[in-house]
């Protein structure tokens, strides 16, 4: 007799009024995109937005589901890469999206990672005042983060996100198997931004991360499909507290500061976002122990996991620290151009908003240097 075999379809809510919507997870489930849509929208036209090496195996699929209810859609591909991620890929889309007629009652897909769900999104948040849009994360990090939560945005050359706008999808399609094709260090990279909800919400998911790591770097799916559900839920609970980001939803922003401001002063190229996360964990716990928040022993623990997570944790010895503090100062939440930092008091504990002196950010940055 074969095996049965059970595909489980996880749903969580992201509570939000009039602007609810589900995340479902599951195996194998691109096909059903259009049935995890909101019974009873009703769309002129659809316009699938992927990159073209995701075509065939990911597009393919969902665009025959919203056919299948005899919705005209279009496929539009752009290349992939954060520093497409800008203004000039958005202008060029509004364009294409006009040629194909879509019109307020279109609804854009995104078929993809973090950039591609990040620029679409602002497409669809911007065209013609705005239009539905539905996520289809393919990276790991886009699965357990970016999808999530209706920040939409692009880049400019001298900050990340810096141009943007809230608008939340109708749907968040996360099918697991699209893992498979996902290269090893794109991988590691959406690990990061996991290890970071275990730090800031939920020590038992730390923990658990700390020892199932190899199963994870082996993709086992039972322990990745429940690592991938717990940080979704994590992040629908954070989201639904703060949608806007007027308090609480900062906390998602632990090692984002220092993150981000080495992208920056590396022009996007050199770290993939979540290393660059990985590497300002580890300043954000340093930074912490320098003014008496984080205990030592926190930091151990990070780099521990980050470490068997094979992410860097090293401040890189070449980047001089002046550019990366410059970077940070104009972060979406420096005020007075000071950078505010979300610290961690405790792993599954962390605070936002904290002023730290620029002499202890120099001390922690100073002791990244050394670690290897
Ligand atoms: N909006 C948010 O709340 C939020 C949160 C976190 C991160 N982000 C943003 O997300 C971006 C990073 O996203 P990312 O890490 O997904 O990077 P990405 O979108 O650049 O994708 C990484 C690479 O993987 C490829 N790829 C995607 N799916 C694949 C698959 N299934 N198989 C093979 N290759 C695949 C892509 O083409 C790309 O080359 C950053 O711009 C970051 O700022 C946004
Ligand atoms: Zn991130």
């Amino acid at each position: 007799m074969r095996p049965l075999q059970v595909c489980l379809v996880i749903e969580i809510p992201v509570c939000l009024a009039d602007r609810s919507y589900a995340i479902t997870i599951g195996s194998g489930i691109l096909e059903q995109t259009v049935g995890l849509l909101p019974s009873g929208d009703d769309y002129t036209s659809a316009v699938i937005l992927t990159h073209p090496h995701l075509l065939k195996a990911y597009a393919a699929p969902v665009k025959r589901s919203i056919e299948s209810l005899g919705v005209r859609t279009t496929v539009l591909t752009i290349r992939p890469g954060e520093r497409f991620k800008n203004l000039r890929t958005a202008a060029r889309l509004y364009d294409l999206l006009l040629d194909a007629g879509v019109d307020r009652k279109g609804i854009l897909v995104t078929v993809g990672g973090g950039v591609l769900g990040d620029v679409g999104g602002f497409v669809a948040a911007t065209y013609l005042r705005g239009i539905d849009f539905v996520q289809v994360p393919t990276t790991l990090l886009a699965q357990v983060d970016a999808s999530i939560g209706g920040k939409t945005g692009v880049d400019l050359p001298g900050g990340k996100n810096l141009i943007g706008a809230f608008h939340q999808p109708r749907a968040v399609v996360i099918d697991t198997d699209t893992l498979n094709t996902l290269p090893p260090r794109e991988y590691r990279s959406g690990l990061a931004e996991v290890v970071k909800y275990g730090i800031i919400a939920d020590e038992a998911l730390f923990d658990r991360l700390a020892a199932e790591m190899p199963l994870l770097h082996r993709r086992e799916f039972n322990v990745l499909s429940s690592a991938i559900e717990r940080s979704c839920r994590i992040k629908a609970e954070v989201v639904a507290q703060d949608e806007t980001e007027q308090g609480g939803r900062a906390i998602l922003n632990f090692g984002h500061t220092v993150g981000h401001a080495l992208e920056v002063a590396t022009g996007y190229r050199r770290f993939k976002h979540g290393e660059a996360i990985s590497v300002g964990m580890v300043s954000a716990s340093l930074i912490g122990e320098e003014i008496g928040i984080t205990p030592p022993e926190a930091t151990t623990r990070i780099i521990g996991v980050l470490r068997s997570a094979r992410l860097p944790i090293a401040f890189p010895a070449d980047v001089p620290y002046d550019l990366v503090l410059k970077a940070a100062s104009h972060d979406k939440k420096a005020l007075g151009g000071r950078p505010r930092f979300v610290l961690a008091r405790a792993i599954g504990n962390a605070e936002h908003g904290i002023d730290v002196p620029e002499t202890a950010v120099r001390a922690a940055f100073a002791r990244q240097v050394e670690m290897s």
